[in-house]
This record gives structure tokens, sequence and C-alpha cells, in this order.
């Protein structure tokens, strides 16, 4: 792995390896803490975007493995603006020894990552959000034991975080099922796509009504409404999602034992509800917390192996 910039380019066996790398990181810092495996190591985090759970869990997860990571906030480089991607990249590559991007642009990603002779970490595009799924899944894993089989209902619009997730699930043996309003689907290159990634047990559902997708679900998954830069659609899309918000009376139609996800930060109120989102189902502080054990895993491998 000489990048982390898409769950689309891993390997099943490389997912599967990130994901137990991370149980055991996980399991190691409970026990008293890491060993200083990044010791010398060093971090960019730059950012087009806000941020808490990426911008801190990559941060502690560097501090915690012995390395250091500093922050580099929007106003500060101004990539593509103030400077050329590609310049970027060959400028911190003379300094760090991996750099994490939140963009807006997916092609930025792409930029780096030819641009760069280390790694590039992708921190969240308009395309994908890989570092989350992988979170994610770790947090299925622990919770049911297992991938295979399983149905996980991605419920409100077909985003970046959505995407990864059906590229995830695939590669996992999951069941994807999602739950959007015609007008935000999964387009049919993605789904053809993650079609492509599918291992034994997985399977895709597409559906228009989230009552009928989350029937005997496992997992139930939302997330905003309106994501990071498409702030000026927010009025017309609260006038479209309201029907898809995840709360008590849609999650009763799943499984007793269903755990609810979603990446944060949360609109409560609008795509789910506080009783959902506080309440026994909910499984996403957890969640939350497995971002800095998973990408822990994602530096270790690239930054060691
Ligand atoms: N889930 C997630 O990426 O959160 P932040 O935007 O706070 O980093
Ligand atoms: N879909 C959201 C995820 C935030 C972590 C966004 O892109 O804003």
């Amino acid at each position: 792995m000489k990048h982390f910039l898409s769950i689309a380019d891993l390997t099943p066996h490389e997912l599967r390896n990130l994901l137990d790398l991370a149980i055991k990181l996980k399991m190691e810092w409970r026990d008293g803490g890491n060993k200083p495996l990044l010791q010398g190591k060093s971090l960019a985090l730059v950012f087009q975007k806000p941020s808490l759970r990426t911008r801190v869990s990559f941060e502690m997860g560097m501090v915690h493995l012995g390395g250091y990571a500093f922050y580099m906030s929007p106003a500060e480089i101004k990539m593509g603006g103030r400077e050329s991607v590609a310049d970027v990249a060959r400028v911190l590559s003379g300094y760090v020894d991996a750099v994490m991007a939140r963009v807006f642009a997916h092609d930025h990603i792409l930029e780096l990552a030819k641009y760069s002779s280390v790694p590039i970490i992708n921190g969240l595009s308009d395309y994908n959000h890989p570092a989350q799924a992988l979170a994610d899944f770790l947090t299925i894993l622990e919770h049911k034991g297992r991938t295979e089989g399983l149905k996980m209902v991605y419920v409100g619009d077909a985003n970046n975080v959505a995407r990864s997730l059906l590229f995830a699930a695939m590669k996992l043996g999951s069941h994807f099922a999602i739950a959007t309003p015609p007008r935000y689907a999964l387009k049919e290159d993605d789904l053809a796509l993650g079609r492509q990634f599918s291992t034994a047990g997985a399977k895709v559902e597409v559906f228009e009504d989230p009552a009928q997708a989350v029937i005997d679900a496992d997992i139930i998954y939302t997330d905003v409404w309106t994501s990071m830069g498409q702030e000026a659609e927010r009025a017309e899309r609260l006038k479209i999602f309201p029907p898809y918000q995840v709360n008590q009376q849609l999650i009763s139609r799943a499984k007793p034992d269903c755990i609810v996800l979603h990446c944060l930060p949360a609109h409560r109120g609008e795509e789910i509800t506080d009783e959902v989102a506080d309440g026994p189902n909910s499984a996403l502080f957890p969640q939350a917390e497995n971002r800095m054990h998973a990408q822990k895993a994602i530096l270790v491998e690239l930054l060691t192996k």
C-alpha cells in the first residue's frame, strides 16, 4: 500500500489486515499504550474544510505511536489557489513522512498522490471518505463479530460516505442496501464499480422507500443531508429529505439488536433524532473513537512496511 486514497484500491485481504491491525493497536492502547512504532515520523494534516474527528484522531494517533503531526487550516495553504496542488505535494514531500488531506475535489487527492513522494491519506473528498469506512467496519466487527452476511442499510443522501461504505461492504461480504430520494441516489457507475468488488455473501440493493429498505437490518447508517460544500442546496434538500429521517419508528422495523451508525457531525432533528442517537441501538460514539484506532493501522501500514 503506497497511499490510502480509496477503499476501491485495497484488496479484500489488505482491508481485513487493516481491520485486524486496528483491533490489535486498540487493545494495546487500552492495555497501557502503544509501542513507539512511528518514532521520528511526521504527518502533515492539510484541510480545505472543517473537522473535529479527522483532525484530532489523526493527530492523537500519531502522538500515541511516538510520531509527530501538525494541522494546517484551510486558510494557510490555500491549495490550488495560492499554490498549485502539485507544488504543495512536491514541497511537503521534502519535509514530512506522510500527508493527510481533506479536500473539496477528489482530483486534488489524486493529484497530491501523483506528485508526492510520500504517502497521501485521503481524509475526505467530495467523492469518498475511506478512513471513515474503515472505522465503521471496525465498529461493526466489534459489535457483531463479523462482517459477512450482515445487512447494512444506508438511509439518506448517497454521498462520499455512502460510496466508501458500498465499496467496503462488497469487499467484506456484507449486504449493502441504500434508500435515497431518486435525485440523490448512487450513480450507476458507483453501483457497477461496487458490484465488481463483491466477495462471497456481498449483495447490493437500491430502494426509494427507507421503510422497505430497513427490514431486517443489522446496521442502519445515516449522514447529513447537506455535505460540506453543498450549503447552497440546503433549503432545497431540507424539503426533500425529511422522509429519510432515522427515528425510532424506522429502526423498529430493523432487527432488535440493529446498531445505528453516523459518521458525525450529526444535524440532530434532521437526519437522526436525539432518541435514536442517544438510544440503546446507537453506536455513534464508539464509532467516532474508532476513527483513531483505524487510522493508526493506516499510519503503521504506510509508514513502517
Ligand atoms: N466524520 C468525520 O470525518 O468528522 P469530521 O468532519 O469532524 O472530521
Ligand atoms: N458527508 C459529510 C461527511 C462529513 C464527515 C460531508 O462531506 O460533509
